[in-house]
């Protein structure tokens, strides 16, 4: 019998400190006119000092578990989707592991950068169709308000610091769980958004960098590409669709993406106005706020996608 990845629970959490667009005018010389009319972002939360990435994720995570009925020593994976891990190594979810009580099954970090959440959950799934794991925690987290340039006003209003996390279980091929995955990479484009900094060249974090208005060309003709793809492998139309669960990135994407796909912008969840672009969170972020507050319910299609660094991007099919 065929194995699919059920989502079992989903769980997230944003710091308790919310910034404004008013705050970062008093920074750079920006408007929070200018950050809601070219990007959607009115506020977004950053953590506390000495608040971690690994801190968010096991919040996230035992919201997760909770959600799921289970406890850390159930799980027989954990990977965690970040580009600004607490330690240059060990892996993030290593600690993660130890936190929820768990040792002894693999725990890896994914590095993929805003697209990280989608690589994560296209691994997991792997792992469960045909690895023989049982129940796999996914977990996108970030605090990227520690490789911010708050002297560039071209990056610092974008980003914020969250995590989501979701429980995956092997369950029978009944038409739940994740249908199918689609994931791209274009190295080539390495240095149209990256960080300037890192072990082997400069031996500090560095500050993340971005070509903006290239990176958005991309983002909308790559995105609805991939979009279209992970639909054809999964062999939905658009009408199949019930809810888009993007990557934030900026909603002017949403909105374009969702054009060109003939999806309604009303079935887009958007969390871009209060989180701002958390990178490999925000799907998950997004997709555990939608269940939560009632509008993505049992049974439903949804499409997963998200862009990043590297450049590199995917998508997912996900039935609920
Ligand atoms: O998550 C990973 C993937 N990331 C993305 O997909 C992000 C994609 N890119 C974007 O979302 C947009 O390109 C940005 C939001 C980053 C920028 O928006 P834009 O409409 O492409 O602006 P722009 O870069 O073309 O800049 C327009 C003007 C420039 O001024 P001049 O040269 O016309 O005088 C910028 O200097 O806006 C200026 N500008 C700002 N002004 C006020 C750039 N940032 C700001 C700012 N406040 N924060």
């Amino acid at each position: 019998m065929n194995v699919r990845a059920h989502l079992l629970g989903t769980g997230s959490y944003l710091p308790e400190r919310i910034v404004r667009n008013e705050e970062l005018a008093n920074l750079v010389d920006t408007s929070d006119a200018w950050i809601r009319e070219r990007t959607g972002i009115e506020q977004r939360h950053r953590a506390a000092d000495g608040e971690l990435t690994s801190d968010l994720a096991l919040a996230a995570s035992k919201a997760a578990l909770k959600d799921a009925g289970l406890e850390g020593g159930d799980l027989d994976l954990i990977i965690v989707a970040t580009a600004t891990p607490d330690h240059t190594f060990p892996a993030t979810a290593t600690k993660l592991q130890a936190a929820l009580g768990g040792h002894g099954f693999p725990a890896f970090d994914v590095q993929a950068v805003c697209s990280g959440f989608l690589y994560a959950l296209h691994v997991a799934d792997c792992m469960i169709r045909t690895g023989g794991t049982k129940k796999a925690l996914v977990v996108g987290a970030e605090t990227f308000s520690r490789i911010l340039d708050f002297e560039d006003r071209t990056t610092c209003v974008l980003f914020g610091d969250g995590a989501g996390a979701v429980v995956l279980g092997a369950g029978p091929d009944d038409g739940r769980g994740v249908v199918a995955t689609a994931l791209h990479a274009d190295g080539r484009q390495h240095d149209i958004l990256y960080v300037d900094g890192g072990v082997s060249t400069t031996q500090t974090a560095g500050f993340l960098r971005m070509e903006g208005q290239e990176v958005y060309r991309h983002a909308v003709t790559e995105l609805t590409n991939v979009l279209l793809e992970v639909m054809d492998k999964a062999g939905l139309s658009v009408e199949e669709i019930d809810w888009v669960v993007p990557h934030q990135a900026n909603k002017r994407i949403l909105q374009s993406t969702a054009k060109k796909l003939g999806l309604d912008f009303n079935q887009v969840v958007v969390t871009i106005d209060k989180h701002g672009n958390t990178s490999a969170a925000s799907v998950p972020l997004a997709l555990d706020l939608a269940r939560k507050d009632g509008r993505i319910k049992a049974g439903q299609t949804l499409l997963l996608e998200a862009m990043g660094g590297g450049l590199t991007w995917g998508a997912a099919v996900l039935r609920t």
